[in-house]
């Protein structure tokens, strides 16, 4: 294959803007760094965070860890699901203890040996904590690396291999840097084209397929006014005991202040594009009711017309899936959470 494109240096120069500041990434310290890749394994990252603290508390060395018995790892596991992930991690601790005089090797295939390591999480650790240019592989580097290449899924571990080598001093960063665009810009759901670092390269932008799939998805537009496809939006305006639900735009999304919310799909009512979105977005079920204020504005190629509508949680406690943070804001505090001008006067009737 002759030398393929190479996404490193825009793809690092945007993480150094947009880095996710997550506990895990600021130690080179294998123990932890296993510890976080194990919990990440099948648990979303803002979930991991408090247990990966947790856990540390509690068994802040391998050694530790080795000596312990299920009863005691147990009660930090709790909540976390999928307990076979936990026992492995144990078995794996005496394991090193016991053979390898509790040192991690510093070798992919040695790390696969263990108990619950696959290709994916041995490639994180050996780049993580021991600079190896290996690239970590997961569905989300696949879909953004084959985007990005215009490949089918098996090409994308050759071609990413062959830019880890070349830029083997910045494996760790690389990796973290192509999990962070394809948890922001280059999701399942979406590909934000026009945000993306690596939009210039990209065979899935400039050959029109993105287009393709803007063009044939549902569409959420509907009306033309002066000229202007109206997009509307929900805007949930989620109260409980005088407080309201803020959530934290992530910074590749420029970090201001928002209420949960989301396009209308075609055909669809305010009060079910509500629904589906904050379900989506916090996992909770809402009852809403009709919008307090409707605003509208005129950006770029749209008019925005925003419904902000007051609702309440029925069902569920609200995860942070898509933003950085969620917090209850009591309105004595609105000011002290930034967000886009348009919803002043909703901030205001509130
Ligand atoms: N998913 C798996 N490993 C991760 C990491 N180190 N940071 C963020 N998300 C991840």
């Amino acid at each position: 294959m002759p030398h393929p494109k190479d996404f490193a240096p825009p793809l690092l120069k945007w993480y150094d803007a947009n880095k996710r500041n997550l506990p895990w990434r600021k130690t080179q310290n294998p123990y932890r760094i296993w510890v976080s890749e194990i919990m990440l394994q099948q648990t979303q990252v803002s979930r991991c965070i408090e247990y990966y603290k947790n856990f540390l508390k509690k068994f802040p060395t391998l050694r530790s860890l080795a000596k312990a018995s299920w009863r005691n790892v147990l009660p930090v596991w709790r909540g976390l699901g999928y307990y076979r992930r936990g026992e492995n991690m144990l078995l794996a601790a005496k394991i090193l203890v016991a053979e390898h005089d509790a040192k991690f090797p510093q070798d992919n295939r040695a790390l696969q040996k263990l108990p619950g390591i696959g290709p994916y999480t041995a490639a994180a650790i050996a780049s993580f904590a021991f600079n190896l240019p290996e690239p970590a592989i997961d569905t989300n580097v696949k879909r953004v690396l084959g985007r990005f290449y215009g490949c089918p899924e098996k090409g994308v571990e050759p071609r990413a291999r062959s830019i880890f080598r070349k830029h083997a001093h910045d494996s760790a960063e690389l990796n973290h840097a192509l999990m962070d665009l394809g948890s922001a810009l280059c999701t399942s759901r979406k590909a934000d084209c026009e945000q993306c670092p690596l939009a210039k390269g990209c065979d899935y932008y400039q050959s029109g397929k993105r287009d393709q799939w803007l063009a044939q998805r549902p569409q959420k537009t509907n009306t033309k006014r002066s000229g202007k496809t109206v997009m509307d939006v929900g805007c949930a305006c989620i109260h409980r005991d005088g407080h309201y639900l803020f959530a934290k735009r992530i910074k590749a999304k420029g970090g201001k202040w928002e209420f949960p919310g989301g396009k209308r799909e075609q055909g669809e009512s305010i009060r079910a594009c509500l629904k589906r979105e904050i379900q989506e977005e916090l996992g909770v079920e809402v009852s809403v009711r009709p919008a307090f204020l409707v605003e509208e504005f005129v950006e770029k190629d749209f008019t925005w017309r925003l419904h902000f509508c007051r609702c309440q949680i029925l069902r569920g406690k609200p995860q942070c899936r898509e933003h950085e943070r969620l917090e209850w804001v009591s309105p004595l505090n609105f000011s002290k959470y930034p967000m886009p001008k348009e919803n002043k006067r909703a901030l205001d009737k509130l």
